[in-house]
């Protein structure tokens, strides 16, 4: 199903055509021409309208006296079809490179700490002979305060490497005077829909004082950390973030089965927080169990676009996912794009605003 934020929005004449509407989950502005190069453009080379995000003249006029805008997000996210939601699956991208292996190695160790700070433990096979009590008991399954210690944590941590690759990019922009090829806003939008993981899931718990210090001590040394090591290395940083959204997939996965299989009796039937409705359009009688569902696809993006782009040359490829991304029974079951596919893909954008372009508007 194809809806966000911004089709919501705007009329859809102005949009390029059901063509678009029906390949992609973003949108395009109308007057788009040829973009089917993987390659960065030069800055003097020629404009390319549209070609690397909406333009403020897609957007709907300003609000008039009276209106009220509400919400805390306005960057582009995804709205899921109940077959979507249901399509992802527990997918692992080899090490390959030494690069790959330091950047797993990363996620291990990462995962080590939040499994320490969370009392996480993970099992293959659950007793059945004992009860929920017995489990808990014997730290087999977690309890509910124990999986919102381990969600706000991972969430407040995972906020942090969209934002820093963003700057990173913008800056080096800057700095090189020189196209950044649409990068900078996937990576943003990445920032802000892990920000609203976070702000969903505070609305269930608000986090004791010194859960509150240790995010503050966690994202001290982690943003300094992650922002060293994309000046050194951008692409050992993208691969470590593929890796860590693979955990956090899994994480959800186990979440997940959890409250279906009734190991969580108090989100059984707990109402979808107001402000994971309004994000992910759900309906007004939405659960929980539908914001676990939409969140861990939301991560499975991450996983998919963050090893997509490990696999590209940072320094001169465009960013395939400018302007649309694959739906979520591709991301959801492949792990990332190789370069060669980026490049069809792009070339395959291309030929979709050619044939927008097309149409009669
Ligand atoms: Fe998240
Ligand atoms: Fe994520």
């Amino acid at each position: 199903m194809l809806r966000t934020t911004l089709m919501r929005a705007v009329p859809a004449q102005s949009l390029v055509g059901p063509a678009i509407l029906l390949s992609s989950r973003r949108t395009f502005a109308s007057n788009a021409s040829r973009w089917s190069s993987l390659v960065a453009k030069r800055t003097n080379e020629q404009s390319v309208s549209g070609s690397e995000g909406p333009h403020i003249r897609d957007l709907p006029p300003p609000p008039t006296e009276g209106d009220v805008f509400k919400g805390d997000w306005v960057l582009f996210h995804p709205v899921y079809s109940k077959q979507e939601l249901k399509s992802v699956q527990v997918v692992h991208q080899e090490t390959k490179t030494f690069g790959d292996k330091v950047a797993y190695a990363g996620v291990k160790y990462t995962r080590m700490l939040f499994d320490l700070v969370s009392g996480y433990r993970h099992h293959d096979k659950i007793p059945e002979n004992m009860t929920l009590e017995q489990l808990r008991k014997k730290g087999i399954v977690m309890n509910e305060k124990q999986w919102l210690t381990r969600i706000l944590f991972l969430e407040s941590i995972a906020g942090v490497p969209g934002m820093v690759a963003a700057t990173c990019r913008h800056l080096r922009s800057l700095r090189l005077m020189k196209r950044d090829s649409g990068w900078i806003h996937t990576l943003l939008e990445e920032a802000e829909n892990e920000r609203m993981h976070l702000l969903t899931f505070m609305t269930i718990r608000d986090p004791p004082m010194w859960f509150r210090a240790m995010i503050l001590g966690a994202q001290g040394v982690y943003y300094n950390l992650f922002f060293f090591s994309y000046l050194f290395s951008p692409k050992i940083c993208h691969r470590f973030v593929g890796y860590l959204e693979e955990e956090a997939v899994k994480t959800y996965t186990q979440c997940i089965n959890e409250l279906e299989a009734g190991r969580l009796p108090a989100w059984s039937d707990a109402p979808a927080p107001e402000i994971a409705k309004d994000y992910w359009r759900l309906p007004a009688d939405a659960k929980l169990i539908d914001v676990m569902y939409a969140v861990r696809s939301d991560e499975t993006t991450h996983r998919f676009v963050n090893h997509s782009l490990a696999n590209l040359n940072l320094k001169t490829d465009v960013n395939p996912f400018a302007l649309r991304e694959p739906n979520m029974h591709v991301k959801g079951q492949k792990i990332a794009f190789e370069r060669e596919e980026a490049k069809d893909y792009v070339q395959e954008s291309a030929r979709i605003l050619e044939k927008g372009r097309a149409r009669p508007q």
